[in-house]
């Protein structure tokens, strides 16, 4: 089996106050083994509850979820409350935006490593000092050694991060979930953990699904790309097609246009915001900010046409009917 992640209309909606909201629209993504799936949209448009509900991890009081999940050709069983403890954190790892989030500040480093190991294994003090010592290396940490005894606040923001993916290497996990790991740091750390999710991705044939609104980011580092938009992915293409030429959807053009423009000084952004849960009607959700809308796109029913094997869009101007 070739798949390691198979997700097939997954429909998620949030209940609060008596009412009920669409939050994700028939999500279909699928991850193959040692590839990299990045999830790109503007804050707010469901990147992170998408893996959540994946993961098992949404409350279910409030939210209702739909769909299938295939994780290396199994089909994920939500109320096997133990197989889901075993897929996060062992066979799925995720790192986030926060490193400080994630740590707790009166353990240390190894105290981190050892409670992650005992999550999900019986090793011995040793062996988990041998193997966080392994991936601090790997991870290019220096005195590994006295890494292991420092407490989360000794330790710079970047440094946090590079033992955030140690830790969430520890059982040489399937599939890594990044979520804006590259969001909270500056310039030069950006840069060094894209390369090492490469190369853990190269070496290890570690599946990466990496979310973020920095389109920047995800080009550098996803093979295909699927574009969210108010909970719909609205376009999916494998990266090479990823430019102004290549891409169809309205939004995905419009998320191109918005990278820094050095020679004007200015970000060039999409006018408008993205469009809020309980503002949502029928037809597109992107109508509002669309440069290229016309009155159908607000009966559009938001079916998905493939345009060329592995170019998906969800727009009227493609398919439209
Ligand atoms: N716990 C929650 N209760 C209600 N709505 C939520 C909750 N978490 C997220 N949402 C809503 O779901 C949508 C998607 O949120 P999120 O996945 O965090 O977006 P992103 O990660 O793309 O920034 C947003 O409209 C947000 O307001
Ligand atoms: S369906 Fe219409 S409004 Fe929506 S993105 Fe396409 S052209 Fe724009
Ligand atoms: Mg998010």
């Amino acid at each position: 089996m070739d798949i390691i992640l198979d997700v097939s209309d997954l429909n998620l909606k949030v209940h609060y106050d008596d009412k009920e909201f669409n939050i994700i629209t028939d999500a279909s993504i699928s991850l193959k083994k040692g590839e990299v799936a990045g999830i790109i949209g503007e804050s707010g448009c469901g990147k992170s509850v998408f893996w959540k509900s994946i993961l098992g991890m949404l409350d279910e009081s409030k939210w209702t979820i739909e769909g299938r999940v295939s994780f290396d050709g199994n089909e994920i069983n939500y109320t096997d409350e133990s197989a889901l403890r075993s897929i996060r954190g062992k066979d799925i790892s995720v790192i986030l935006q926060d490193p400080m989030s994630s740590f707790d500040p009166i353990f240390t480093i190894e105290d981190h490593f050892r409670e992650t190991a005992a999550a999900h294994a019986i090793m011995s003090k040793d062996e988990v000092r041998k193997r966080a010592l392994e991936l601090l290396t790997r991870l290019y940490i220096d005195e590994p050694e006295n890494v292991l005894s420092m407490y989360p606040f000794q330790c710079s923001g970047g440094m946090l991060q590079r033992i955030m993916i140690a830790i969430a290497m520890m059982f040489n996990p399937r599939l890594l979930i990044a979520d804006e790991p590259t969001t909270s740091v500056d310039m030069t750390i950006q840069q060094e953990i894209l390369s090492m999710l490469k190369e853990l991705n190269t070496d290890s044939k570690t599946g990466i699904l990496f979310v973020s609104h920095d389109l920047k980011a995800v080009e550098s580092i996803a093979h295909n790309i699927y574009v969210m938009y108010a909970g719909y992915i609205v376009e999916s293409l494998p990266a090479s097609m990823l430019s102004k030429e290549g891409a169809l959807h309205p939004y995905t053009i419009g998320l191109l246009g918005s990278r820094p423009d050095f020679t004007k000084n200015r970000l060039v952004t999409i006018e408008g915001s993205p469009i809020r849960p309980d503002e949502r009607k029928g037809g597109c959700p992107f109508f509002k900010r669309c440069e290229r809308k016309n009155p159908d796109c607000q009966n559009y029913d938001m079916h998905l046409t493939e345009v060329l094997p592995g170019h998906t869009v969800r727009c009227f101007l493609y398919g439209g009917r």
